[in-house]
């Protein structure tokens, strides 16, 4: 099977452990060196069964085809503009065999996150730094542009007697009916939604979907 967005192989290599064979794609090279430093520490067997590629998901050709495309944890979150949702859409088209599934998730838009005000500051609990043991204080800003759907949270770092930090994240926000759109226009049929990883239909209040589709069989591509 083939992940996009594999980060340092949290699913990558819990499939490899279960006997399948993964390639691992990414565009983050310390997220894949932490992944090859991890596969280290596995037996054989399960090394052999991950190949970790540096790529742009947008892009980046395998040339071959798998039964299973996955991009776990809101990976599609960070296609920012339509060129790159489309761009995408079409590399997991050319990778996916026939009757293979592609499956995702994606959090929804929260109305509240998207209306909070840029110049507030929202605490949440400190923390101890997992390398320092320093406790640091942490706080997030929240940033919507309505025209491109970017949310971006600015988490700001505190440490006591150490120097501040700030890591901008941007996810790109999907409305449930937008996400079926694109991938009806990008050739994928049988599009199926399930709640929150529980395999239970969605109701108002579900916060994360996950996505099933194949690719359409008269497919225009
Ligand atoms: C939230 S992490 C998910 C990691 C992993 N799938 C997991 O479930 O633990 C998102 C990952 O997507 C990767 N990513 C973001 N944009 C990418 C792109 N254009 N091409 C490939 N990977 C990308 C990031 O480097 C990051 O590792």
């Amino acid at each position: 099977m083939l992940e996009y967005g594999a980060g340092n192989g949290r699913v990558s290599l819990a499939l490899a452990r279960a006997g399948i064979d993964v390639v691992a794609l990414d565009l983050s090279k310390p997220m894949l060196a932490s992944l090859v430093e991890r596969l280290r520490c596995e037996a054989p067997a399960v090394r052999r069964r991950v190949r970790a590629v540096y790529g742009d998901m947008v892009s980046h050709a395998l040339r071959r085809r798998f039964p299973l495309v996955i991009a776990p944890f809101n990976v599609v979150l960070h296609l920012y503009t339509p060129d790159e949702i489309s761009g995408f859409l079409a590399r997991v088209r050319a990778h996916l065999a026939p009757k293979g599934t592609f499956a995702f998730d994606f959090s929804l838009p929260q109305p509240e996150d998207l209306a909070r005000d840029p110049k507030r500051r929202y605490r949440a609990p400190r923390f101890r730094h997992p390398s320092t043991g320093q406790l640091v204080r942490y706080a997030e800003r929240f940033e919507y542009d309505p025209l491109r759907q970017l949310l971006t949270v600015w988490m700001e770092f505190a440490p006591e007697g150490g120097p501040p930090w700030t890591v901008p994240l941007t996810h790109r926000q999907f409305f449930p009916q937008e996400m079926r759109g694109w991938l009806r226009g990008a050739g994928f049929a049988d599009v199926r939604y399930t709640a929150d990883f529980a395999a239970s239909a969605p109701d108002a209040g579900v916060d994360s979907l996950v996505v099933q589709a194949r690719l359409a069989r008269q497919s225009r591509f």
